[in-house]
């Protein structure tokens, strides 16, 4: 067995074959293991078992009313969990996974009530990550695992982030160093009459109605508009605890605006940084979220966020500075 470190209780496994399953062997016991996913790390336990999904919650300070995404290694595992898998479902788990999308489906009446929080649905997903996917088949069970962060936090794209948050609270975390595509799945709803989005995320709206070959409804909005409608995101707050304002416009405009508002912010005495806009592109969701932890951790009284035109993933990315935002100023 490679060396294996304790924090708190909460043992950190370098990922390879013998904590793989060693750490299978703790959720079969009913314990949680937070694990890396290709979008953000998530905390596991069997979906099969009510009170190990229970645990997730009391762990997280979870709110009840919100739903687990379950975990699956391949698509068969989606009729353990699911009542009924409409064509449009088979259509996208062909093009997207193993990937980051999630598919709210009608749910089985032999998944514990704790995994959908008392929906008749239930949110499935294969996730693009070796690590995952060899716990999940080393389990021989589904994963219930929302993201490893204390409720209303940032999702955490590192094991570190993880232990800073759940570190004895949980039985262990895998290590399977930072997740390239940092920002969550994006979750679709096939349970109604026609798809519609609850949450974007990392497949974006126009490759879903490309694969689908229809409209598909969105019932996440930009600017100012609804948020979500995925249970628990109605419920806002922000993931920071530094307040943050996010500075929109055309980028010349914009860029004069956070100079002023910088040099006015720290003339009033206030210890203030600027987040700069990312240069694009999925991998950098992960680093932009990495910085704005880093930021959030400093003794800061406010962090000045620059906007962006948003692109694929980018749209994402947006969405989650307005969700934290404290105010937006359009330059
Ligand atoms: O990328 C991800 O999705 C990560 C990794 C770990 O897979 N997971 C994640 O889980 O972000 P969580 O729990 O933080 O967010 C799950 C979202 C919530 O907004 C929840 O309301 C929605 O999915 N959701 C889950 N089950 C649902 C259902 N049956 N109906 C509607 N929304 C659901
Ligand atoms: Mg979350």
């Amino acid at each position: 067995m490679p060396k294996v470190l304790s924090i708190n209780g909460t043992l950190l496994f370098p990922p390879a074959r013998k904590t793989i399953v060693a750490a299978a062997g703790l959720i079969r016991r009913g314990g949680l293991v937070a694990f890396p996913t290709e979008t953000v790390y998530g905390l596991g336990a069997d979906a099969t078992a009510g009170r190990a999904v229970a645990r997730i919650f009391e762990a997280k300070g979870r709110p009840p009313g919100k739903p687990l995404i379950v975990h699956v290694a391949d698509p068969g595992q989606v009729r353990q969990v699911t009542a009924s898998l409409p064509g449009e479902a088979l259509e996208l788990m062909h093009r997207f996974w193993p990937g980051p999308l999630s598919l709210v489906l009608p749910r089985s009446a032999e998944l514990p009530p704790e995994v959908s929080a008392g929906l008749s649905t239930v949110a499935v997903r294969m996730p693009a990550h070796p690590v995952a996917l060899g716990l999940i088949r080393a389990a021989g069970v589904p994963l219930a695992a929302p993201s490893a962060n204390r409720s209303g936090r940032l999702s955490p794209t590192e094991a570190r982030h993880v232990l800073e948050e759940l570190a004895g609270r949980i039985e262990a975390v895998l290590d399977g160093g930072p997740c390239t595509v940092g920002v969550e799945s994006t979750v679709l709803d096939l349970s109604g009459a026609r798809p519609l989005i609850l949450r974007s995320g990392a497949i974006t709206r126009t490759q879903l109605e490309k694969a689908l070959g229809t409209e598909i409804g969105c019932a996440v909005k930009g600017a100012g508009g609804a948020l979500s409608v995925a249970p628990g995101l109605h419920c806002h707050r922000s993931f920071l605890r530094t307040p943050l304002i996010l500075v929109t416009g055309p980028r010349k405009r914009r860029r004069a605006l956070l100079g002023a508002l910088t040099a006015g912010y720290r003339r009033r005495g206030f210890r203030v940084v600027v987040l700069p806009a990312p240069p694009g592109g999925r991998l950098l969701a992960g680093a932009l979220f990495a910085s704005l932890r880093r930021l959030d951790r400093g003794a800061l009284d406010l962090i000045l966020a620059e906007g962006f035109s948003p692109r694929g993933v980018g749209e994402t990315v947006l969405h989650r500075l307005r969700q934290a935002a404290v105010r937006i100023i359009k330059a």
